[in-house]
């Protein structure tokens, strides 16, 4: 299970399958993510913010992920796109915000 907050504030707990994506996942469900270039790190349009508790238990950004995020719209430190976090028994009630949509 993970836990989504829409931009309503809305809290959504969602079922997950090991070895998808966050993205996929929240996409699934149908929640409002983008996801614009389905999982290539090449849009920013699956940006979420993960709660603090659960950061470093994500293995770091590498630098494709890194170059993606500077371009993306209000990045925070805890900003990662969602599409390079796979999900893992591990991540069970991870937390995340979906970050402001752009344009
Ligand atoms: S879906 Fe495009 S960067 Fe994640």
């Amino acid at each position: 299970m993970i836990r989504v907050i829409d931009r309503e504030g809305a809290e959504h707990e969602l079922e997950t399958l090991d070895g998808w994506r966050v993205m996929e996942i929240i996409r699934d469900h149908g929640l409002p993510i983008k996801a614009e270039c389905g999982g290539a790190c090449s849009c920013a349009t699956c940006h979420v913010y993960v709660d603090a508790a659960w950061l470093a238990k994500l293995h770091p950004p590498h630098d494709e992920e890194t170059a993606m995020l500077d371009e993306a719209f209000d990045v925070r430190p805890n900003s990662r796109l969602s599409c390079q976090i796979l999900y893992g028994p591990d991540l069970d009630g991870l937390t995340v915000t979906l970050a402001p949509e752009v344009g």
